[in-house]
C-alpha cells in the first residue's frame, strides 16, 4: 500500500467562530448571599454590554489549541537551522523539572529561609557558568541576550565614569550581531563600525589600531561577537584585547555563540572583561521569540562592582540574595532575579551533561556545520567568505539570483514545501543573498543528509523550472503573506470581518 501522499489543509478558525453556546465549566451552587456587582462597582466602570466571548466545551476547546499548536514549525517537529537563533534540541527532562510543583509554587517574594533551595539553584548556575567562561563573576538577573548586552555596556560606562572619565565611543565591527550596536547606542554610547569585508570577515588589530589613532582615550570599547555573525572565529581576539587594554578601553564580548566554544575554551583567555550567554542559545532553554530568555552576563574582578543588584552570596551554609556596592552598581535590570525557570532548565542541561559532555557539544556542533556546509559546496551553493567554519555558516545566494533572477527569500520559502524550516535569510547584512544556516549539534548525520537533499532538489528545480520556486509556498497552511504590510498595518486584535 502506498503512502498517503496528498494533504487538505483546513484552516483553524477562531474560538470565537467555533463558539456554540456550549459550556465548558460548572460551577456548585452558591453557598453565600449573593452579591449584585452593581451595588459594589461604581455605575461608570460597569460594562456596558455583554462581553461576546466564545462558549465552546472543554474538549472543543482543547482540541482547538492542538491544531493550533500543530499548525507550528517547532524544533520537536524537525531541524530548526535558523542560523544566530541556536534552535537545539531541549531535552524533555529540563521542562519537567522546571514545571516541578516545588518550583512553579514558591512566590517570589518567600523570605530566603524558606527559598534555600531556589537561591542554591541561581548560585550554583553562576558558579558554573563563571567555571565555563574563566570569568570572575556571574549576574543572571537579564532575561534576554540583548539585555546582557545593555547591562554589560552600562557596566563598561560606569566603569569609565567611576574614573572620572568622558568616554563616548564603542567600536563594533560590521561582522557584530546586530543587538550590538543597538545596545552601545541605547546605553547613550556612539557605536563607530568597523568593516571587515576587506579582512575576510574577521576583525583585525590593524584595523583596531587606526580607530585608536582616530579617536584614542574616547574609546570606552570593543563590542565583538565571537564566534562572529558569519560563524567565523575572531582569530586575533587576544592581540586586540591587549592593544585596547593599553588605553583601558574595555573588550566586551557578545557570548551568544559559545555553542562553538562550550566546554573547549574559556573566554576569559581571550582578554575580554564583560561576556553574556545566551542561556537560551546554549544552555537548551526555550528560545521564544525574544524571551523569556535569559542573558546572563560574566565580568573580570574589577567590574564585579558594576554588576546588577540584587547578587546571591554563599554567607557560610546560607545562601542570600544581597545588595552590595549600591554608587557602582548599575541597578536592577527586571524584577527579583531574572527568568527563574530557565536557571532551572540550564542547570540540568549543564549537570546533566558535566564537562565531557559539554565539550561534545561544541565539537559535534562544529562537526554538523562543517559537514553541511561542505556538501552544500558540492551540490552549488556557495558560501559567503571562505574561512573555518564554527557552529554556522553563511551561504551567499547572489550568484543564483543574478543567473535565475531567484531570490533567497523564493527558496527559503520553498523550503517549506519540503516540510523544513528555513534557515535565516537576509542576514548578516554584510552578505548578498544571505543564508544562514546553523544545524546544531542535536541533529544526526541522516537528518542533515536528508536536509541536504532537500536543497539539491531546489537547485534543480531552479535549472528546469524555477517557476515551482518562485510561486513557493503552496504545500503550507497559509501561501506567501505580504510581509511588509503585516509589519506595517499590525491588527493584533480580532474584528469581525
Ligand atoms: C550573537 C547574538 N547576540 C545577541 C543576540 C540577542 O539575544 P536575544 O534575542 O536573547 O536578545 C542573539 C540572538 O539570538 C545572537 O545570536
Amino acid at each position: 500500500m502506498g503512502l498517503l501522499s496528498f494533504k487538505i489543509f483546513i484552516m483553524e478558525k477562531l474560538s470565537i467562530e467555533i463558539s456554540n453556546g456550549a459550556v465548558g465549566f460548572s460551577l456548585p451552587e452558591l453557598d453565600l448571599p449573593e452579591i449584585k456587582i452593581e451595588e459594589k462597582i461604581p455605575t461608570h466602570l460597569l460594562r456596558k454590554s455583554e462581553l461576546n466571548l466564545p462558549q465552546i466545551s472543554e474538549n472543543e476547546a482543547f482540541r482547538h489549541f492542538l491544531r493550533l499548536s500543530q499548525l507550528n514549525y517547532n524544533i520537536d517537529k524537525g531541524i530548526y537551522p535558523l542560523g544566530s537563533c541556536t534552535m537545539k534540541y531541549n531535552p524533555k527532562i529540563n521542562e519537567e523539572l522546571a514545571r516541578h510543583y516545588r518550583f512553579i509554587n514558591v512566590h517570589p517574594h518567600t523570605p530566603s529561609e524558606f527559598s534555600q533551595g531556589c537561591l542554591a539553584i541561581i548560585y550554583e548556575l553562576s558558579e558554573l557558568l563563571k567555571e565555563i567562561s574563566g570569568m570572575d563573576a556571574v549576574s543572571l538577573q537579564a532575561v534576554a541576550g540583548a539585555q546582557g548586552e545593555l547591562a554589560g555596556v552600562l557596566i563598561i560606562s560606569k566603569y569609565h565614569k567611576s574614573k572620572k572619565e568622558k568616554r563616548d565611543i564603542i567600536l563594533v565591527p560590521d561582522s557584530a550581531h546586530g543587538t550590538n550596536p543597538a545596545t552601545a547606542t541605547l546605553a547613550g554610547l556612539n557605536a563607530i563600525e568597523i568593516k571587515t569585508i576587506e579582512t575576510n570577515g574577521i576583525l583585525r588589530a590593524e584595523s583596531v589600531k587606526k580607530e585608536i589613532e582616530k579617536y584614542g582615550e574616547r574609546i570606552a570599547g570593543l563590542m565583538i561577537t565571537n564566534p562572529n555573525t558569519l560563524g567565523i572565529f575572531e582569530e586575533e581576539i587576544y592581540e586586540i584585547s591587549q592593544i585596547l587594554h593599553q588605553i583601558d578601553a574595555q573588550i566586551y564580548m557578545d557570548g551568544a555563540n559559545m555553542n562553538a566554544l562550550v566546554g573547549n575554551i574559556k573566554p576569559s583567555k581571550f582578554g575580554i572583561d564583560v561576556m553574556h550567554f545566551n542561556l537560551h542559545k546554549t544552555f537548551s532553554t526555550p528560545h521564544g521569540g525574544g524571551g523569556p530568555g535569559s542573558g546572563a552576563i560574566a565580568v573580570k574582578k574589577h567590574l564585579e562592582k558594576f554588576l546588577p543588584n540584587p547578587r546571591i552570596k554563599k554567607i557560610g551554609e546560607k545562601y542570600e540574595l544581597v545588595y552590595e556596592d549600591e554608587e557602582y552598581s548599575i541597578g536592577r535590570l527586571h524584577s527579583f532575579y531574572g527568568n527563574f525557570g530557565m536557571f532551572i532548565r540550564a542547570l540540568v542541561y549543564i549537570r546533566m551533561l558535566s564537562s565531557e559532555g559539554l565539550k561534545m557539544i561544541s565539537y559535534l556542533a562544529v562537526l554538523n556545520a562543517n559537514y553541511l556546509r561542505k556538501r552544500l559546496e558540492e551540490i552549488g551553493y556557495k558560501v559567503s567568505y571562505e574561512m573555518p567554519t564554527m557552529h554556522e555558516f553563511v551561504l551567499t545566494l547572489k550568484d543564483i539570483k543574478e543567473k535565475y533572477n531567484v531570490k533567497a527569500l523564493d527558496i527559503a520559502k520553498r523550503i517549506l514545501d519540503y516540510g523544513y524550516h528555513a534557515p535565516t535569510i537576509y542576514f548578516p547584512l554584510i552578505v548578498e543573498e544571505a543564508f544562514m544556516i546553523e544545524p546544531t549539534e542535536s541533529e544526526s548525520k541522516i537528518s542533515l543528509d536528508n536536509y541536504i537533499e532537500v536543497y539539491r532538489k531546489i537547485l534543480n528545480e531552479i535549472k528546469e523550472n524555477p517557476g515551482i520556486v518562485l510561486s513557493a509556498p503552496v504545500n503550507t497552511h497559509v501561501s506567501r503573506l505580504d510581509e511588509v504590510k503585516a509589519a506595517k498595518e499590525l491588527i493584533v486584535k480580532w474584528q469581525d470581518i
